[in-house]
């Protein structure tokens, strides 16, 4: 099976998404979302697909999980059910990034190995929340701080984690 990497930006009460789009504007998340996401396919579901501003994600394999019938069109693929999504990606030589939203985040928790989570040090309006509380599965690597400057108002601390095997 392919190996699923979570990746997300969370504020400090679990934000992650108001009305359809994200709380805050932050340009180094944005840059190192890409970084670690480009030449990889990327699972999202349907409304964080629908909140796109650029779509597909360029140079990367865009699989979008839905349960209606259309085709999404616009390069992207679609999945059906996370077994779907599964078997679409078996064959990938490099880790599938699943991108949000909160319902992805909860189907594939249980198939991921690893997590790259943006934690937001501030607190905000919002109506859709980080769905994994319970971290006594994750152990912490490896964490950075950046503090806010000219182009993020906010301070961030990059952190990642690894699935402890049991
Ligand atoms: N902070 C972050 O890192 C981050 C990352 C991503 C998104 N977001 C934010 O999160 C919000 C969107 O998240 P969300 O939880 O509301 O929606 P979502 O997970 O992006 O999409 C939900 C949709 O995905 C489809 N879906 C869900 N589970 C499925 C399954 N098991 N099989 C097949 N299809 C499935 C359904 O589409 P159909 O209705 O078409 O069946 C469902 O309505 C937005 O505000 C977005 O900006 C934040």
């Amino acid at each position: 099976m392919a190996l699923y990497t979570i990746i997300a930006a969370v504020g400090e009460n679990n934000e992650i998404g108001a009305g359809g789009r994200l709380p805050w504007s932050l340009p180094a998340d944005i840059r190192r979302f890409k970084e670690l996401t480009i030449g990889h396919a990327v699972i999202m579901g349907h409304r964080t697909w629908d909140s796109l501003t650029v779509r597909p994600l360029p140079k990367r394999r865009n699989i979008v999980m839905t349960t209606s019938h259309y085709p999404i069109g616009n390069g992207a693929e679609t999945a059906g059910k996370v077994q779907e999504a599964v078997a679409m990606t078996q064959n990938a030589e490099n880790e599938v990034f699943v991108i949000g939203g909160a319902q992805i985040y909860s189907a594939f928790e249980p198939l991921s190995h690893k997590m790259y989570l943006t934690r937001v040090h501030a607190s905000f309006a919002a109506d859709t929340f980080f769905p994994i509380k319970d971290f006594s599965n994750w152990q912490l690597i490896e964490e950075n701080f950046v503090s806010k400057n000219h182009e993020n108002n906010f301070d961030i601390t990059f952190q990642t984690y690894e699935k402890i095997d049991k």
